[in-house]
């Protein structure tokens, strides 16, 4: 039995925004990451679970998209809701802490401060480095628009360094694939392989 199964659902939203749906089977922990777009194919995939405790809503920033299906899942899922301290304009029940972890099935979830698209950006890592919810961060070959600097220092000293097992789940369908692991997105996203910072501005300009 796998620790943790996430569902990514392409629900629209502004811009082919993903939200998912994680989950523990060892005793029926979930949580959604992003609550957005179509709200009902969230509260259809959460019926769907064998059980379900409302463990989390998790926020990966605060910009629209990312949480305009928020009230209608907290109206069906009666979990916290958690994001950065930063955050402003979405409801928020737990400010989150850098590396704080978040108790989940018999693993947890890590929370990494990754600011550079928002100050207020989380990317959130299941404790058995199956998977990594990145918002928008890291898009598969992509990344989102930033202040450069601050990006650039998140994406190698916070992104790069985990296990390359850990599955790229993006804020919006953006890549070549949906998903792919972020082994296969060190060798061929030009802005998480940049090996400097001159060579991270020279692809900006294609973003
Ligand atoms: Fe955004």
């Amino acid at each position: 039995m796998r620790q943790f199964e996430v569902t990514q659902l392409a629900v629209g939203g502004f811009d082919h925004n993903f939200s998912y749906v994680v989950y523990a089977p060892a005793n029926g922990d979930a949580a959604v990451v992003d609550p957005c777009g179509e709200a009902a194919l969230i509260v259809r995939t959460l019926r769907n679970l064998p059980l379900c405790r409302p463990r989390y809503i998790l926020l990966t920033h605060g910009h629209r998209d990312h949480c305009s299906a928020l009230t209608p899942i907290r109206a069906a899922f009666a979990a916290p809701v958690a994001a950065h301290p930063l955050l402003t304009g979405c409801h928020r029940d737990i400010v989150l802490n850098d590396r704080q972890r978040l108790p989940f099935g018999d693993g947890y979830i890590e929370v990494l401060f990754t600011p550079g698209h928002t100050a207020d950006g989380v990317t959130y890592r299941l404790s058995d480095d199956s998977g990594i919810f990145t918002g928008d961060t890291l898009f598969v070959d992509w990344i989102g628009y930033c202040d450069a600097p601050v990006m650039y220092r998140t994406l190698r000293t916070v992104i790069h360094p985990l296990p390359d097992s850990n599955i790229v789940y993006s804020g919006h369908d953006y890549g070549r694939e949906p998903i792919s692991p972020l082994g296969v997105d060190k060798r061929r996203n030009a802005y998480l392989s940049a090996p400097g910072f001159a060579a991270f501005r020279a692809a900006m300009k294609e973003l």
